[in-house]
């Protein structure tokens, strides 16, 4: 499906975020022929630029990281809509003349006056835009035109500043016309969750603690901060990443089917999830946050955190965060979801892995089974996007042994199809008007419930130092040996 003619509007055009995944996608979204033929590009920064030199900009950022082969006639096309406006947040005449732009392309260009507005800035700012967008009326949809935001998240910093956000976000759009971006919710792996649940017979049967033993996610990262100093300074990883990327994996994990694939009913569904979430009581021993120090990572030498440009050196930010939570419900009562993430770890890997209970009786005696592990379900969100499961086999030869094996599933040698970018999917659902795969504001009250008495807990305190290119601190070890179970060396 192709969206109806409209205009995309980029507030924070040349940051990092633009330039890796905004231009890139629109760019393979016009390659695919996704967008209308209709279609606007305006970028909105402070820097002094013209048209020419942010067209400039946008070709090359999209040729760098454009998922599809580069087509000098798809960028030309493109190029011939794209405008810049130059401006501060809080410069009145700078939003009066993206008003102006908008309506000028309206008439040139046909894109009939539907807008999506990107904020692709800090949260601090998203007050002064949104004021700047209700003030020149951008964000009014009438029956003729629709007008879109779509918000990165953080979305604020704990509970009561997401709920004054969403007030004020929800005053100014309409609720149906706000997409949260959680960019993990438009991984190609992650919707596939709810393939492999609902679509099959095979594992929805054993998907509860009757046979699950323990759920581990991991996101870990390899990469540190880069040049994101300020912002993460501010955010750390608890905020970062496992208030939305994580605990949006827990839900669609946990969550029942939804009684049908839309919106709404996987919102609802999710959103019970997100409700029935416990903390544990002793936090001391399992909510652990750590800092990453000098260290060795593929062979090279990574600075601590401490030491990254534009960080505070007695900062207290946390680069790592595991916590262990419940799911109070029928299904998981009882069953432990340990969450981790960090950066500076040994390797870039996603993954969600169901480990099961142990047989309750193996019938060998004299069997070897020194090397059976639990089975396990493991998701591979990214790399090597799959799934795995590992089980117990006999070994090959005259005697009863039995060790771990697994069966893989490889994207990459079951489809010929190629999925899109995250970023590239979103940016298309925002513009169909699809909020399939965005979470709605209760979800994100409901996570901010979570993180904040973790942050409360962790406040004032030191991280657990960790080196670069390990696993994360000891502590986070300890967590799990407390109760006889080991983190998964994905
Ligand atoms: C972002 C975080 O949301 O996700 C970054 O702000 C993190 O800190 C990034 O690096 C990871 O995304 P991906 O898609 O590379 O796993």
């Amino acid at each position: 499906r192709v969206p109806e003619p409209c205009a995309l509007v980029v507030f924070g055009i040349t940051g990092d975020l633009a330039r890796k995944k905004l231009l890139p996608a629109v760019y393979d979204l016009a390659n695919r022929g996704l967008l209308p033929t209709n279609f606007a590009l305006l970028g909105f920064a402070r820097r002094d630029w013209g048209d020419t030199e942010f067209a400039e900009l946008a070709r090359d950022a999209a040729r760098k990281s454009a998922r599809t082969p580069w087509r000098e006639e798809v960028w030309e096309r493109l190029a011939s809509s794209v405008r810049f406006v130059q401006g501060s947040f809080d410069d009145d005449d700078a939003f009066d003349e993206l008003a102006g732009a908008l309506s000028e392309l309206e008439g040139s260009h046909g894109i009939g006056g539907n807008a999506a507005f990107y904020l692709s800035i800090p949260p601090a700012m998203f007050p002064t835009v949104l004021k700047q967008m209700q003030r020149t009326g951008m964000a009014d949809s009438t029956p003729d035109r629709w007008r879109r935001v779509v918000v990165e998240k953080p979305f604020g910093t704990d509970l009561a500043s997401s709920r004054a956000l969403n007030e004020l976000v929800d005053s100014v759009f309409g609720a149906d016309d706000v997409f949260r971006i959680d960019h993990y919710l438009g991984k190609e792996t992650v919707q596939n969750l709810m393939a492999l649940r609902f679509a099959n017979t095979l594992f929805e049967p054993i998907w509860n603690g009757h046979h699950v033993d323990s759920v581990q996610i991991t996101m870990a990262e390899d990469v540190g901060i880069g040049g994101r100093a300020g912002f993460y300074e501010e955010t750390g990883a608890a905020r970062d990443v496992l208030q939305n990327h994580l605990l949006q994996l827990l839900a669609l994990t946990a969550m029942e089917e939804p009684v049908e694939f839309s919106a709404e009913q996987i919102r609802i569904e999710k959103l019970k999830v997100l409700r029935a979430i416990s903390l544990p009581d002793d936090l001391q021993t399992f909510a652990v946050r750590g800092q990453y120090e000098q260290g060795w990572l593929a062979g090279q030498r990574a600075n601590g955190y401490r030491q990254e440009e534009g960080v505070d050196p007695a900062s207290t930010t946390e680069t790592y965060a595991a916590v262990r939570l419940g799911v109070e419900t029928r299904r998981w009562a009882g069953v432990p979801f340990y969450l981790r993430t960090g950066k500076r770890l040994p390797r870039r890997v996603t993954e969600i892995a169901l480990v099961f209970k142990r047989a309750p009786h193996l019938p060998f005696a004299d069997t070897d089974t020194e090397e059976l592990g639990n089975n396990q379900l493991v998701v591979r969100v990214q790399p090597d996007e799959g799934v795995t499961l590992k089980f117990g086999s006999k070994v090959p030869g005259s005697v009863m042994e039995v060790r771990d094996v697994s069966m893989d599933f490889l994207y990459g040698e079951q489809f010929t199809e190629s999925s899109p970018e995250a970023y590239e999917r979103l940016l298309l659902d925002v513009l169909l008007g699809d909020a399939t795969l965005f979470p709605r504001n209760a979800e994100v009250e409901a996570s901010w419930s979570v993180i904040d008495p973790l942050e409360e807990f962790w406040a004032g305190t030191e991280p657990f130092p960790y080196r670069a290119g390990e696993w994360g601190p000891r502590a986070a070890d300890e967590m799990l040996a407390a109760e006889d179970r080991q983190w998964r060396r994905p």
